[in-house]
């Protein structure tokens, strides 16, 4: 089973404690004066229009040049007064740590992409520094008057949510825990000849790829991997295609439009007709997915997420979504739903765990899913576990199977009676949509087979 070998903040901790940067710095300055060398090679910098080689880890939010000010001494001082100048010791000065950053990246083609413009980074801000440093001149000029100092526009907060290994982080969880859904056909690295029971799947997957190509290929041998061939693929607009990620319309992603959708239609001849990517969306696979069930809503909140990040558009802190979801293999199930339910409504059901000490439920969910109310009147769906943001958690659970203990929940349910998630597929309803709720005692199971089952007539408000 598939484990983030390292978590988000464990690779934090190793490129925060890190302060020797990997880099000798310059030595080839060779007596050039600072303003010489802020002319000729940090002010290439501030006017290229490529983004630095923060973008290697930051996909959003913060640019080097975002520190630079068109005066060289007006630089100097803003990033001394900053704390990202040692005047005592050059070498060790934050700036110079952030650039050097991407070298401890545990991603090797990231970190190979990126090596030439951090090291022409690199070189150009140390070499400038250590001209500053070593002029008093220079060194010693007043704190700036009437400049603001140049720093980055979005708060700290911001600049850490948008990281791509967080965002890789989210998409293990939330996309890529629930690719058996899409087996065989787009999983090719689940499927194991050694395996007697996926001869069957093996043959099928080949038959496909050789009818329609690597595209059938979605899910890859990481998140990393996977989440690369999504944003390669829908990098380019095409007419006849909807992109597999859309960052301008979350819920017309191929991603969920495919698997939301039915098989083309069958020609005169009794054939299938040609699978459509645009409008309307047809579905070689067929229906394997509904809309608004668990798997749709962690498809979408992570795609809005994604969309929200690479378009720059989180400003401050309070915006920024708790991505606190861990998927689990524990399914949920509310029989003979209330009649006031109607079909293919969509329901959410929040789980609170019982508190001893306190003697009383927990204040906040622990648990959540989502389905809609279907024709034989149930609404199922695998549970997604929410931790709290603070929470140790976040770097021990197992990115796909997180295990709800056994014990005594309340599940409240939500109703959504006035067809909200149509406008905003990734909300949370609120008091407004309240039904009621019951009490469940489990030992929990794996799988849909064997989920918790509540009676909907114990619904209480
Ligand atoms: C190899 C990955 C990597 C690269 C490259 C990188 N950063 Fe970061 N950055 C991080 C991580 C990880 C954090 C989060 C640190 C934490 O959580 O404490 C971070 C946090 C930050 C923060 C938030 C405040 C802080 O210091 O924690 C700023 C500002 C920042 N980076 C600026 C930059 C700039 C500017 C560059 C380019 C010159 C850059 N980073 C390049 C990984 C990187
Ligand atoms: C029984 C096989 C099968 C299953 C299961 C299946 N699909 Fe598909 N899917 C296909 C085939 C065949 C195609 C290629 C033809 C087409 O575009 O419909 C396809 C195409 C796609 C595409 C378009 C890929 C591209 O780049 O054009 C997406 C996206 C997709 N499926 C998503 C999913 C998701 C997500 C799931 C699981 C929730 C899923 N499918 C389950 C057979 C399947």
């Amino acid at each position: 089973m598939f484990r983030f070998i390292y978590s988000v903040a464990s690779v934090a901790t190793v490129f925060c404690l890190a302060s020797a940067t990997g880099f000798a710095s310059d030595e080839a300055a060779g007596g050039a004066s600072p303003i010489e060398l802020f002319e000729q090679r940090i002010m290439p910098i501030f006017k290229s229009p490529k983004p630095s080689s923060c973008v290697q880890c930051h996909l959003a939010s913060v640019d080097l040049k975002e520190y630079i000010l068109p005066s060289h001494e007006q630089t100097f001082v803003s990033l001394r007064d900053e704390g990202l100048i040692d005047v005592k010791n050059p070498d060790n000065s934050k700036i110079l740590n952030l650039i050097g950053m991407g070298e401890k990246d545990l991603d090797k083609g990231a970190r190979l992409i990126h090596a030439r413009t951090r090291k022409a980074e690199y070189d150009a801000f140390a070499a400038w520094i250590k001209a500053c440093c070593a002029d008093p001149k220079i060194r010693d000029l007043p704190p700036l008057e009437g400049v603001p100092t140049a720093k980055p526009k979005k708060p700290d907060p911001v600049i850490e949510y948008t990281r791509k290994s967080r965002v890789v982080d989210s998409f293990a969880r939330n996309v890529w825990s629930q690719r058996m859904r899409c087996f065989p056909c787009h999983t090719p690295h689940e499927l194991d000849a050694s395996n007697p029971k996926h001869e069957k799947p093996i043959a099928r997957h080949k038959e496909l790829v050789k009818k329609f190509g690597q595209k059938v290929n979605i899910f890859r041998e990481s998140p990393e991997a996977t989440l690369r061939h999504l944003m390669i693929s829908s990098r380019r607009p095409r007419p006849d295609r909807f992109p597999l990620i859309n960052v301008d319309d979350p819920a017309k992603s191929l991603l969920v439009l495919k698997p939301t959708s039915k098989l083309p239609k069958k020609g005169e001849d009794g054939k299938f007709e040609k699978p459509s990517s645009g409008e309307p969306v047809s579905h070689m696979g067929g229906l394997k997915m509904h809309v608004n069930d668990q798997s749709y809503k962690s498809f979408i909140a992570w795609i809005q997420d994604y969309s929200r990040v690479v378009g720059d558009q989180y400003e401050s802190a309070d915006e920024l979504p708790l991505d606190n979801w861990y998927p689990s293999k524990q399914a949920l199930r509310v029989k003979n739903a209330p009649d006031s339910w109607d079909v293919l409504t969509s329901v959410q059901l929040f789980v609170h765990a019982w508190n001893d000490a306190e003697d009383s439920w927990s204040a906040e969910p622990v648990a959540f899913t989502q389905g809609t109310v279907t024709p034989r009147r149930m609404v199922n769906g695998m549970l997604f576990l929410l931790v709290p943001a603070d929470s140790d958690k976040h770097e021990t659970w197992d990115r796909e199977g997180a295990v709800l203990p056994d014990g005594k929940y309340l599940v409240k349910t939500y109703v959504d009676s006035d067809g909200r998630l149509a406008e905003d597929p990734a909300l949370f309803l609120t008091e407004t949509d309240y039904f009621g709720q019951a009490t469940i005692e489990t030992p929990w199971k794996e799988g849909f087979r064997d989920a918790k089952v509540l009676d909907g007539p114990l619904l209480q408000k």
